[in-house]
Formats: C-alpha cells, structure tokens, sequence
C-alpha cells in the first residue's frame, strides 16, 4: 500500500515516534525518514554535541531543513519528528503548510519518562522537572499542528503500527 501523502509522526520524547516509524514503514512497505538520525548523518555530529557547540536553535534549525528536505521526496514516506519540532514558529509552519497527514502520538509525562529512562543522547531529559515543564509547555503546539491524535501511553508502538490505516 502506497500512503497518499507523506506521514508525519509528532510527540514528546519517549512518545514512540521513530519506533512506530520504523515498524509502519515496513509493514506499509513506504520509506521512512527518522529527522534525528538524518541531522546526524548530515552534521556528522551526535545531538548532543550540537546542542553543546552550537546550541540548540542551531539543532532546531538543522531539524526543520531535515524534515523540509524528507518531504520534498516524491515518493509518499512516513516521518518521525524529533520531539521539539513544535517549538519554533518555522517548525511548526512547515507542519502547517506541508501538504502532509500530522500524527500527534500523544503521550503522558510518566510513561515517557519511563520510557526515556536515563538516556544521555537527550540532553532536554537530563532533568526530570526541567522535562516535565517542557512536556506541559508544548501540548497545545503538538494539538495545534496535527490532524489526527493517537494514545500513546495506552498502546503500545507496536499496536499503533498494526493498525496505522485506521487512524488516517
Ligand atoms: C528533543 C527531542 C529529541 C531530539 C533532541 C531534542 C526535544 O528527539 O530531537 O534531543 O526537544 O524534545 P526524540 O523526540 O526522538 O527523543
């Protein structure tokens, strides 16, 4: 099954967002495209060392150009945001005006933090109340930029990807 329009997965860290991707892209048979990983390919720097040497508006910079370049792809593909895609006004126009299916996989605080544990490739979930202030700031911005909401905090990513079609 080809999609009919690119797929764009939004969420909070720890939402699921590059692990749906990954599975929906094989089951779907589309390519996919994880914007964290293409920023790493295309800097040759970890994310921490860019949020360290550049800092992050540089990261969110390299981020939207990394989604803007994914979606200029002719070829339908699912893609999964870095979780702080929605904060800058240039972020969230491109998820406006793509001309794309936006996927909030939405999720609550506790299951994320569950599921980032200690992961120091986050350097925004290295303090928990620092997350948690974050996670309540950029709600309204992932409600606001997609179309179509999953729970994330009840199913899992692998339910989420089995019955993907039913959700567009
Ligand atoms: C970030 C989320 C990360 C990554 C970077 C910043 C954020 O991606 O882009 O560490 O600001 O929420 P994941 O959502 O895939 O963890």
């Amino acid at each position: 099954m080809e999609f009919q329009r690119h797929v764009i997965l939004t969420g909070f860290m720890g939402s699921g967002k590059s692990t749906v991707g990954e599975l929906v892209a094989q089951k779907f048979h589309v390519p996919f495209y994880d914007i964290d990983q293409e920023v790493v390919n295309s800097t040759g720097m970890t994310i921490p060392d860019i949020f360290s040497r550049e800092g992050e508006s540089s990261f969110r910079q390299h981020e939207v150009d990394a989604l803007r370049d994914a979606l200029n792809h002719e070829r339908s593909s699912i893609i999964s945001t870095g979780g702080g895609i929605i904060t800058t006004e240039y972020g969230r126009q491109t998820l406006k005006q793509a001309n794309a299916h936006v996927v909030w996989l939405e999720v609550d605080f506790e299951t994320a933090k569950a599921r980032v544990g200690e992961d120091p490739n986050r350097p925004l979930f290295q303090d928990v109340k620092k997350a948690h202030e974050l996670f309540r700031a950029r709600q309204c911005h992932y409600r606001r930029t997609a179309r179509f909401v999953v729970d994330a905090s009840k199913n899992t990513p692998e339910e989420i990807a089995e019955h993907f079609d039913t959700y567009l």
